[in-house]
C-alpha cells in the first residue's frame, strides 16, 4: 500500500511539493505549485524552452518532444508540458528552464514632469448646524468645500455613499476634515484634518514586467518605483499566447486578468512600504500597455484582436473606479487608462509618444518600442504615423535555441578577440553564460558580420571561423563557449537558424520603418528612439550594423528608458496630459501592415544584412 504523499512530485532544487492531478502537464503542476518554469509558447509543446529532468514513472515520450530535445534526451530530459508524473517521483529544473526576474527597466522617469492636478486635498472648516440653519451635514461639507477649492466645486458635487456613511462620525457637530477632491466634483477621500497629500500610482504592464511608480499628487515627486516580472508569463511569453489562453473560456481569461491585478496590488504595497505609506492613500491610478494586456486587465474578451481586422473592444480612454478593476488602493479610487490606437498599437505607444513629445517634433523620428511586436511611431513635423510588425519573440531570445530573457545567465554583449580566435561575452549578473538576451544576440550577429565570419545572406563562412565554425543538428553553429566555460555545461553555440530567426525580426521591424516613411513621404530618418527594455540595452552601432531600421547616425540613435512608463507618470500627474494623450492617439494615423502593398517585398528585402565590409 503506498502512503499517502506517496504520489507527490517534489520538484528540486526547490523542494516544492504538489500533488499530480489526473491529465495536468508537471509544467501545469509546476505553476499550480509556484515554481517557476519558462514555458514561451505556453505549454504548447513548441519552444522546448521548457525542459526538466524528470526521476519516476513518466508519461511516454512523445514525438513531438523527440523533435525538439534530440539528443537531450538521452540525459533524460523531457518537455514539462508534455510530461507528466502521475504516480509522484522528483522533478529536477535545470538553472536554464528555471523563470529567472528579468533585469526590468524602470529608468526614465525623471526630470520636472507638468503638473496639472486631477486630485486635490483640502482641509476645511465646516460649520455645526444651528436651528436657523439645519442644513444636512453633506451640505454644509459642500459649502465648506467651495469656500475653499482652488478652481471652484461643480455645480453638482459627489460624495460617494461609502464615504458619506462616514461623515457622521467625523462631523458630530463641526470641525476641520480633510478631503481630497478630483476634477473639481467628486470626493474620493473624506478624513480627520491634516492628512498627508494625495498619493497616485502610474503602472505601465507589459508583456514581460509591470512597473508601477508611486507619485506625490500634490507635489509631483515620484516616491517609489516597485517593479516584477508580469505573472502571466507562464501561461505563454508572448500576447498571442495568452490570447489563445483566454479563447479557452471566461474562467481562463478571469485567471489571468486576476494575476495582472494582484500583481499590481502587490506593487502598490510595495512601494508605499518604500515611501511609508499605505496603499489606502492612493486616490488616482493611470494605466498603459499594449492592447492584449489593456483587455486582458479589464477582463474584456480579447478574441476580436486575433484576428483580423484586429478591432479592439474599446479605444478610447477607459475610466472606471480601480476597485471595480479589483485594485486594492484608496475606497473611492479611480482608474484611467489611457487610450489604444488599434489592435496592436496599445496604450504603451501611445504613452511612449506622449513621453517623447512626437506630436511636437519636426524632424523625422523613429520612435520604436520592440519586443514580440515591434510597435513603432514615425513623427515629422507634428504628423504621426503608427504600425506594428509581428517581429516575433526572437530579439527577446524566444525561437532561439540557447535564448533566453535579459535575466542574469543571458550573454548582454559580445566580442571577438583579436584573430577571432575566441569570444569574450559579457553576461548578465557576472554568472557563467547560459543563453542570449535580444542585446547579445544582436552584439553576436554584429561582430561576426564585422569579422566576416557571417556573411550578409545569414550564412557562415567556416573558413573565416577558424575552428568555431562547426557543423551542427541544422546546419553550421558558432562556438561561443565551450561547455567548460558555461552555468550549463553545455556548449554554447549560435545557429544558422538562431540568425535566421533574427533575420526574420529585423527584417519586420525595417521593413515597417520604411512602409512609414513611404507613407509619410520621409526619405531619410533624422533620429531613431529606442524605448522600451531591449532598445535600452542594445548597443545603437551594433544594432545599427545588423540593419535594424534604416540608416541613421549612430550619434542619432537614442535609448529613451521606459518611454511607456514615463508616459504614464505624465498622464497621471496632469490632466493636460490626458487630454494630450487621447489627441494624440485620435491623430495618430495608423498603417496596417498585413496585406500592404509595399510590405512584402520590403520584407525580403530587407532580411540580408548590411555588407559585410561596411
Ligand atoms: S515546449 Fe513546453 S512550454 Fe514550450
Amino acid at each position: 500500500m503506498p502512503r499517502a504523499g506517496d504520489e507527490q512530485v517534489t520538484f528540486q532544487p526547490m523542494g516544492r511539493r504538489a500533488d499530480p492531478q489526473p491529465g495536468q502537464s508537471l509544467l501545469q503542476l509546476a505553476q499550480s505549485a509556484g515554481v517557476g518554469i519558462e514555458a514561451p509558447c505556453g505549454g504548447k509543446g513548441l519552444c522546448g524552452k521548457c525542459r526538466v529532468r524528470p526521476e519516476g514513472r513518466a508519461t511516454p515520450l512523445t514525438p513531438a518532444e523527440k523533435a525538439l530535445l534530440g539528443p537531450d534526451t538521452e540525459q533524460g530530459l523531457r518537455l514539462a508540458c508534455q510530461t507528466a508524473l502521475p504516480q509522484g517521483g522528483a522533478v529536477w529544473v535545470p538553472p536554464e528552464s528555471r523563470s529567472q526576474r528579468q533585469v526590468i527597466l524602470t529608468s526614465g522617469a525623471s526630470g520636472e514632469l507638468e503638473l496639472d492636478q486631477t486630485v486635490r486635498a483640502y482641509t476645511v472648516s465646516v460649520p455645526p448646524p444651528s436651528l436657523e440653519r439645519p442644513e444636512a451635514a453633506r451640505e454644509r461639507l459642500f459649502s465648506a468645500l467651495s469656500a475653499v477649492a482652488a478652481d471652484g466645486l461643480s455645480d453638482s458635487p459627489e460624495l460617494p455613499f461609502s464615504l458619506l456613511q462616514r461623515l457622521p462620525g467625523l462631523l458630530a457637530g463641526g470641525g476641520e476634515l480633510g478631503l481630497a477632491l478630483r476634477k473639481g466634483r467628486e470626493i474620493v477621500s473624506l478624513g480627520a484634518a491634516q492628512q498627508g497629500p494625495p498619493l497616485g500610482l502610474a503602472v505601465d504592464l507589459g508583456t514581460t514586467t509591470v512597473v508601477a511608480y508611486l507619485c506625490d499628487l500634490d507635489s509631483g515627486k515620484l516616491l517609489a518605483v516597485s517593479s516584477e516580472m508580469n505573472p502571466q508569463v507562464p501561461y505563454g511569453d508572448d500576447v498571442i499566447s495568452r490570447m489563445s489562453l483566454c479563447a479557452a473560456g471566461p474562467q481562463e481569461l478571469a485567471k489571468l486578468s486576476r494575476a495582472a491585478v494582484e500583481c499590481i496590488n502587490a506593487l502598490a504595497v510595495d512601494a508605499c512600504a518604500q515611501a511609508g505609506t499605505d496603499p489606502e492613500c492612493i486616490l488616482e491610478c493611470v494605466m498603459v500597455g499594449n492592447s492584449a494586456m489593456h483587455h486582458i486587465f479589464l477582463a474584456l474578451d480579447p478574441a476580436s484582436l486575433a484576428i483580423a481586422p484586429y478591432a479592439p473592444v474599446v479605444r478610447g480612454p477607459v475610466e472606471i473606479k480601480a476597485r471595480q478593476a479589483g485594485l486594492a488602493l484608496g475606497q473611492e479610487a479611480w482608474l484611467h487608462w489611457l487610450p489604444l490606437k488599434a489592435g496592436f498599437v496599445g496604450a504603451d505607444i501611445v504613452a511612449a509618444a506622449l513621453a517623447v513629445g512626437a506630436d511636437e517634433l519636426d524632424q523625422p523620428t523613429l520612435l520604436l518600442d520592440l519586443g514580440t511586436n515591434g510597435e513603432m511611431v514615425l513623427a515629422a513635423g507634428g504628423r504621426m504615423l503608427a504600425c506594428s510588425t509581428a517581429a516575433g519573440p526572437a530579439l527577446e531570445g524566444g525561437h532561439i535555441a540557447q535564448g533566453m530573457r535579459g535575466a542574469p545567465g543571458a550573454v548582454e554583449r559580445a566580442a571577438l578577440q583579436a584573430g577571432a580566435a575566441s569570444t569574450e561575452l559579457r553576461v548578465i549578473g557576472g554568472e557563467k553564460p547560459v543563453g542570449f538576451c535580444g542585446s547579445g544576440l544582436v552584439s553576436l550577429i554584429s561582430c561576426l558580420l564585422e569579422a566576416g565570419i557571417l556573411l550578409p545572406s545569414g550564412g557562415f563562412d567556416p573558413e573565416r571561423g577558424r575552428g568555431l565554425v562547426r557543423p551542427g543538428a541544422n546546419g553550421r553553429e558558432f562556438l561561443a563557449a565551450p561547455s567548460g566555460a558555461t552555468g550549463h555545461g553545455r556548449d554554447l553555440v549560435l545557429t544558422s537558424q538562431d540568425v535566421a530567426e533574427v533575420q526574420l525580426a529585423k527584417a519586420a521591424i525595417r521593413a515597417g520603418a520604411e512602409v512609414l516613411m513611404a507613407e509619410m513621404g520621409v526619405k531619410q530618418i533624422s533620429q531613431v528612439l529606442l524605448a522600451g527594455a531591449f532598445g535600452n540595452y542594445l548597443d545603437p552601432g551594433e544594432a545599427a550594423r545588423i540593419g535594424l531600421f534604416p540608416p541613421v547616425p549612430v550619434e542619432r540613435i537614442l535609448g529613451v528608458g521606459n518611454a511607456a512608463g514615463v508616459g504614464a507618470v505624465m498622464a497621471l500627474l496632469s490632466q493636460k496630459q490626458r487630454v494630450r494623450a487621447k489627441k494624440l492617439a485620435q491623430a495618430m494615423g495608423y498603417v496596417e501592415l498585413s496585406g500592404h502593398p509595399l510590405f512584402q517585398d520590403l520584407f525580403v528585402d530587407s532580411m540580408a544584412f548590411p555588407g559585410g565590409d561596411a
